[in-house]
């Protein structure tokens, strides 16, 4: 995952968080790969806020270069969500990201679900220039079946579920 978010150029977090994530986090992330290629190309580092389970938090979701545009990054949450059996998935986008906005609007053009884009941490709350987050909250989920299948996935490593 650390590396992923390196590559796919997230905010990249210590390499102990993306291992601690790993260890305690695991039913709400993922790292997909090919059956023939064990270089991850996707991944998730997601969370069900405490004070709310039925949401599902998607902190960072990337697919490396040479997967994307191939609907990866909608299956790994397909995957999560039907996993999970949330009704709602939250995510915070920069303003400048299209790709994230669309995958998160599609999400909920899959499922039938409502999605509501509101401000969530303005530029004021970050230090050096970054963008303000916008929250993309998608939901009730759960009314069909999605429109594409279950990707080939693996629990993060050193993952033993
Ligand atoms: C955002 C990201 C994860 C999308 O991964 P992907 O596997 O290419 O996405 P998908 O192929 O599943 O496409 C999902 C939707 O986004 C749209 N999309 C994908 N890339 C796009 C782009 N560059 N511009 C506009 N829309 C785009 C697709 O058309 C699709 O829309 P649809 O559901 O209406 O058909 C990937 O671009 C990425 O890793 N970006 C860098 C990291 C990042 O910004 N992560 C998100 C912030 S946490």
């Amino acid at each position: 995952m650390w590396a992923l978010a390196d590559r796919t150029g997230l905010d990249l977090n210590s390499p102990y968080a993306y291992v601690l994530w790993g260890d305690h986090f695991r039913s709400s992330s993922l790292i997909a790969e090919a059956p023939s290629d064990p270089t991850p190309l996707g991944f998730v580092m997601g969370f069900r806020p405490p004070e709310d389970h039925e949401t599902l938090f998607v902190w960072q979701i990337g697919v490396d270069e040479r997967a994307r545009g191939r609907g990866l990054a909608a299956r790994m949450l397909d995957h999560l969500v039907a996993e999970l059996g949330v009704s709602h998935v939250e995510a915070t986008v920069t303003p400048s990201n299209d790709a994230s906005a669309a995958l998160f609007r599609g999400l909920g053009a899959r499922h039938d679900a409502p999605v509501v884009a509101a401000l969530r941490y303005g530029e004021d709350m970050f230090p050096g220039g970054h963008e303000a987050e916008v929250c993309f909250r998608i939901g009730p989920i759960g009314q069909r079946e999605p429109g594409v299948g279950t990707p080939t996935t693996q629990p993060p490593r050193g993952d033993s579920s």
